[in-house]
C-alpha cells in the first residue's frame, strides 16, 4: 500500500495573541526537534496579527512548520479597509492560505464567487490554497451532501488554469462537526474523500490532497488516518495546545511510515 505524504494545519482560528501564539510554537518546535515527525508537512494557520512573530521564530529557530493564513482578500491593494492582500502575507511567508472555511461563509457573507476569487488570487500569487467544503447537518440528514459538496467544488474552481491545479487542497469540514466535539466516523470519511477524489480528477486536479477537519483530536487522529484514506487534517481546538497538535503529527507520522 503507498500513501501519499500528510498534511496537517492548524487553525487556530480567532485564539491566541501573538506572545500566546509565540509560546505554542515554540513548544511544538521543540517537541519536534525532540522527536521529528519526518514524514509530514506541519502548517499554523495563526491570526494575521500573529503571523510576524510566528515566522520569525520559525525562521530563527529552523522549526520545520510552514505558516498559513485563515483567510485573505481577493483584491491586490486599495480601499478595501481591514482586509489583507495576498502580497501583505507573501512577506511574510505565509505559503498556504484556508479559503471559504464554513464559519467565513456563514458568518462573514463570503458567497461561492467570493471563494472562487479568493481561490484564484491565492494561487496566483504562488500559495497553496486550502478550500474548505461540506456540509451542514440538515444536508446530511437528508442525503443530498454529495451534491452539496460538489457544487462547492465546482463553483470554486471553475475557471481555474491548470497550471494552478497543483496548489490546491481541499479540506472536507462537515459542519456538525466542527466544534462539537463529535467528528465524522472513519466511514464516512473515506466516503468523502473517495467521493471527492473521483470529482477533482474529473476536473484534472490529480495531485490535490483531500485532507479532513472536524473534531480532529488526539484520541481519534490515530484511527481516522489509518482508516479513511485522507491526506491529513484541519485541525482547530487541538492545535491550540502544543501537546495535542504533536500528537496529532504523530499519529500521521507513524501511519504514514508503516503505509508506506
Ligand atoms: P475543530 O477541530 O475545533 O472541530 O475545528 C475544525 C475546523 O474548523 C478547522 O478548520
Amino acid at each position: 500500500m503507498s500513501a501519499r505524504r500528510p498534511l496537517v494545519i492548524g487553525n487556530w482560528k480567532m485564539n491566541l495573541d501573538f506572545v500566546e501564539g509565540l509560546h505554542l510554537v515554540q513548544q511544538l518546535g521543540v517537541l519536534m526537534k525532540n522527536r521529528p515527525v519526518e514524514h509530514v508537512d506541519v502548517v499554523v494557520a495563526a491570526p494575521f496579527v500573529d503571523l510576524r512573530s510566528v515566522s520569525s521564530i520559525v525562521e530563527s529557530e529552523r522549526f520545520a512548520i510552514a505558516l498559513g493564513a485563515q483567510h485573505v482578500n481577493a483584491h491586490e491593494n486599495g480601499p478595501h479597509t481591514g482586509e489583507i492582500s495576498t502580497s501583505m502575507l507573501k512577506r511574510l511567508n505565509v505559503e498556504w492560505v484556508i479559503v471559504g472555511h464554513s464559519e467565513r461563509r456563514m458568518h462573514y457573507a463570503m458567497s461561492e464567487e467570493i471563494v472562487r476569487e479568493t481561490l484564484a488570487a491565492v494561487v496566483r500569487a504562488g500559495q497553496h490554497a486550502v478550500l474548505c467544503v461540506g456540509e451542514e447537518l440538515s444536508i446530511r440528514e437528508n442525503a443530498t451532501y454529495h451534491e452539496h459538496v460538489t457544487a462547492q467544488l465546482t463553483s470554486a474552481l471553475h475557471g481555474l488554469e491548470e497550471r494552478f491545479h497543483d496548489l490546491v487542497t481541499v479540506a472536507y469540514e462537515p459542519l456538525w462537526a466542527i466544534g462539537t466535539g463529535v467528528n465524522a466516523t472513519s466511514d464516512q470519511v473515506r466516503e468523502m474523500t473517495t467521493f471527492l477524489r473521483a470529482e477533482l480528477h474529473e476536473r484534472s486536479f490529480t495531485s490535490a490532497k483531500v485532507i479532513y477537519g472536524g473534531s480532529v483530536n488526539s484520541d481519534n487522529a490515530a484511527s481516522l488516518i489509518a482508516e479513511s484514506d485522507i491526506d491529513g487534517f484541519l485541525v482547530g481546538g487541538a492545535s491550540l495546545k502544543a501537546e495535542s497538535f504533536y500528537a496529532i503529527l504523530r499519529a500521521c507520522d507513524d501511519c504514514y511510515a508503516v503505509k508506506r
